[in-house]
């Protein structure tokens, strides 16, 4: 896993953006240089190495859906407003939301260009359709986040609809992307989607609960920004399901202007109601489903091994 992660790391390093004009393009090179995890780069690779060693092929993939990912980032701060990404100041802040939009559909495309290396693979249309649908889905599913903050009747079902569109289906994408790279065969591709559609929804739930619970220091954001924003969280349509007066806790979520009072107020009830246990739960259900998805792989028993232990950090996300 580590070796993964530094010869991704390596490939970021050797491959700057380094055009004209630098306001366009620093902004990439900030983002991308900010400590992420590169679970997506690392899902890929490790898909790829399951069918061939020779993992330096899939590089440019993993570049693309890396940049893809920090691409979403750069939109995503600016919805959620969010000052800090990765323990440091967030693009819309360090520059301007202007700077972090346009840097920000600089990334999508150049993420296309990197793909087109793959253009002389038999199933390249396979691939392409692959990422593009998925990209697709993570704007359905980031409309759907936003919606939800004004919608005080999500469903717990409604929420794993937007989590799986918002975060799940690129982390399954990364894995099938890699599969389709290295030849495997559409089964195992598709297997390996939803390999990655269960971690990455264990994966979201834990970055809800970390967002209310984590320590700045750890997570590398402000704290307590979901429950600002009104986001339905599986940790707030729980506590909305579960406490004796959904009405008070509405009225004073919406009407509530001080930070620090909203936050602690809203922690406590999710504690008290029980869904911080629940999200928990449910986090570890999930975790539980994707490793039975990995029994389906036509791959040796090790690299299974390997896919569990990451399926793991995913739910706590630690790296
Ligand atoms: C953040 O993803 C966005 C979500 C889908 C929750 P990560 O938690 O993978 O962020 P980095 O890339 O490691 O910073
Ligand atoms: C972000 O979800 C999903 C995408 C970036 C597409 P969040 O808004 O929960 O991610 P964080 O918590 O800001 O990383
Ligand atoms: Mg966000
Ligand atoms: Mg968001
Ligand atoms: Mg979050």
């Amino acid at each position: 896993m580590n070796h993964l992660k530094s010869s991704f790391e390596q490939f970021l390093l050797e491959n700057k953006y380094l055009d004209e004009p630098p306001g366009l393009f620093e902004p990439i090179n900030y983002i991308l240089a900010l400590k992420g995890k590169r679970f997506r780069p690392i899902l890929l690779l490790a898909a790829y190495r399951a069918y061939d060693a020779d993992f330096a092929q899939a590089m440019p993939a993993a570049m693309a859906i890396e940049v893809f990912h920090n691409f979403t980032l750069l939109h995503d701060d600016i919805m959620d407003e969010a000052p800090l990404r990765r323990g440091e100041m967030t693009v819309h802040k360090k520059y301007d939301p202007n700077t972090a939009i346009l840097s920000g559909d600089a990334m999508m495309i150049s993420a296309y260009q990197w793909l087109s290396k793959y253009a002389h693979l038999p199933n390249f249309s396979a691939i392409l359709n692959t990422f593009s649908n998925t990209a697709l889905d993570v704007c359905r599913g980031q409309q759907m986040d936003m919606d939800f903050e004004e919608s005080w009747e999500v469903k717990t079902d409604d929420y794993l609809d937007m989590v799986r569109l918002k975060t799940a289906v690129l982390l399954g994408a990364s894995l099938k992307i890699g599969a389709l790279i290295a030849g495997a065969s559409v089964d195992d591709a598709n297997n390996f989607y939803e390999f990655g559609i269960r971690a990455g929804l264990a994966f979201q739930i834990q970055d809800d609960i970390l967002d209310s619970f984590g320590r700045v220091a750890a997570v590398g954001k402000q704290i307590g920004g979901d429950i600002l924003q009104n986001k339905k969280t599986f940790l707030l349509v729980q506590t909305l399901a579960k406490t004796k007066d959904k009405k008070g806790l509405i009225e004073f979520m919406k009407k509530t202007a001080d930070h620090e009072t909203k936050i602690k107020k809203v922690k406590e009830l999710m504690i008290k109601t029980g869904a911080l246990d629940a999200a928990d739960m449910l986090r570890d259900d999930f975790y539980e489903q994707s490793l039975e998805l990995l029994d389906e792989l036509h791959i040796p028993a090790e690299q299974k091994e390997f896919f569990s232990e990451l399926a793991l950090k995913m739910a706590r996300r630690m790296f």
